[in-house]
């Protein structure tokens, strides 16, 4: 099987268009330029956004939830067929381990899956209400939907977010990253092999530039948006003129908390790899490890050991962690990694072999004793540190876990039932694991933040909520 885009072009009413600015796609793992895309500008912006709209109410609206579930579960078949190809763009363009990218395909096909079976399953109620009425809702989609998405995972976040917009009868926008596009195309490309019709899904590739033109027009319905901190708050101020909803997805400094009664020996690869996987470019990286004190010396040893063994190279190597996305990523990495040159280094890990090339390779950092209100335990850092930090007790570890501002992923390793339910009310958190990280994905279960995480909720059948809005009908009727 293969996926046919052509080079430099984007998706719109189902015709590949081109501009005439181009941006040089590179692979992280050599720096080597492996493509180019084209830049829409506002004028395609506009078209895709008219197109959106003219499709919804001539076309799509009059597709039934069932048909949209049989093209999504199309769409996921053809995905799974297509799995070496996407798993090795993905890798090539993201430059992370393609056994990470291959899970990453997989994650992408469960969403279409997941969503194709909940589209004909979300409905309305009827209200009991006043004699002679009867009232019922209806749940519509909003109309047009704006994606703009990163570029850590383009697949599992086009999976979540335009699966369920596509589900609940939404036409879609989809504006990936200007650092990884590839897998966007390619998903363009499927969904026309899928049958959905010109129009349904269009795809504008660009810089912030492309991502605030769409974000600010005027006949956009939602926003989704996962990324950054500052864009977020300038995606949810262009919301905010066009009194639209807003999805917001903003990472995190997601804590794993560790008690002393703990299984460590289970922990152990859950506090590494939650931290170093994709390079630590996760919204949901786990790169707080808090620690109680009576074990404290112990877990710092075993994470150390661990550490030492972590091997660095190319997506292509498959090894622990691959490159940042980008040179820029990697100031910033290697700023945050500068800041914390007063703290205890405990361990980094290695490179496999030497690397001579362009690649923007940077090793696991693991540092310890970090004080609670130092920028390396306060700020999102986006790349393999981690640090970690001890607790006396309970109360102490709810006020570190919660004392960022972000509150998006934590877990709790604890054998004492009871210490595991009431620190599960405790955390600022979108989502609590309890002696586990992540729950393997979970494409079923919602995810979002509070505070600077965000807010909103995507995957599982909560985001489709999310994707529409309930109309009350009241019948008057003697
Ligand atoms: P970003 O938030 O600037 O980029 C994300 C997406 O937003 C991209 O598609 C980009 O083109 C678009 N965008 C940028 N400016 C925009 C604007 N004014 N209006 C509309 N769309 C706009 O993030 P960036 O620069 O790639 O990474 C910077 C930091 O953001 C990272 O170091 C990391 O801390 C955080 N980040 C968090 C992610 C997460 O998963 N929550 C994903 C990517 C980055
Ligand atoms: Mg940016």
């Amino acid at each position: 099987m293969t996926v046919d885009f052509p080079n430099k072009h984007f998706l719109i009413n189902g015709e590949w268009v081109c501009s005439n600015t181009e941006i040089d796609l590179i692979d992280p793992s050599t720096g080597d330029v492996i493509a180019q895309v084209s830049e829409a500008n506002n004028e395609h912006v506009n078209d895709a956004v008219g197109v959106a709209k003219d499709t919804l109410e001539n076309t799509w609206k009059n597709i039934t939830a069932r048909e949209r579930s049989t093209l999504l579960s199309t769409l996921g078949r053809l995905i799974e067929e297509n799995y070496d190809v996407l798993a090795s763009l993905e890798a090539t363009d993201v430059g992370k381990p393609l056994r990470q990218a291959q899970a990453d395909v997989k994650a992408l096909a469960r969403y279409m899956e997941f969503y194709a079976g909940a589209a004909d399953k979300l409905h309305g109620d009827t209200i009991p209400y006043l004699k002679d009425y009867t009232v019922y809702t209806l749940r519509e989609p909003h109309g047009v939907c704006a994606h703009i998405i990163p570029w850590n995972y383009p697949m599992q976040i086009i999976g979540r977010s335009v699966g369920a917009a596509l589900a609940t009868g939404n036409t879609c926008i989809l504006k990936p990253a200007e650092e990884a596009c590839l897998t966007a195309l390619a998903f363009g490309a499927l969904t026309k092999k899928a049958g959905f019709p010109d129009g349904v899904l269009n795809i504008v590739t660009g810089s912030g530039k492309t991502g605030a033109s769409l974000s600010q027009h005027s006949d956009i319905d939602h926003i989704s948006f996962t990324g950054s901190v500052s864009t977020g708050i300038k995606i949810q101020q262009s919301a905010a003129q066009n009194v639209i909803p807003v999805t917001l997805e903003l990472g995190g400094k997601s804590p794993q908390i560790v008690f002393a009664d703990a299984d460590l020996d289970a922990a152990l690869p859950f506090l590494v790899n939650a931290g170093v996987q994709n390079a630590g470019q996760t919204c949901s990286a786990s790169s707080r490890i808090l620690v109680q004190k009576e074990v404290y010396p112990k877990v710092v040893s075993m994470m150390a050991k661990q550490y030492e063994m972590l091997l660095v190279g190319s997506a292509m190597d498959d090894l622990d962690v691959g490159p940042l996305i980008s040179k820029k990523q990697h100031e910033i990495v290697s700023n945050y990694i500068q800041q914390g040159k007063d703290l205890e280094l405990v361990a980094t890990g290695k490179y496999k072999e030497e690397i001579n090339n362009g690649g923007f390779y940077c090793l696991p950092h693991l540092f310890v004793d970090v004080p609670a209100d130092h920028s390396l335990a306060q700020n999102e850092i986006f790349g393999p540190v981690q640090i970690i930090m001890s607790f006396d007790d309970e109360d102490h570890a709810v006020e570190i876990a919660n004392g960022t501002g972000f509150g998006l992923v934590a877990s709790v390793w604890t054998q004492d039932g009871s210490k595991q339910m009431r620190m599960a009310k405790r955390l600022k958190s979108g989502q609590v694991f309890i002696n586990n990280y992540g729950a393997g994905g979970g494409v079923e279960l919602p995810f979002g933040g509070r505070g600077l995480s965000g807010h909103g909720r995507e995957k599982g059948f909560e985001a489709m909520f999310g994707f529409t809005t309930i109309k009350t009908v009241a019948h008057y009727h003697g």
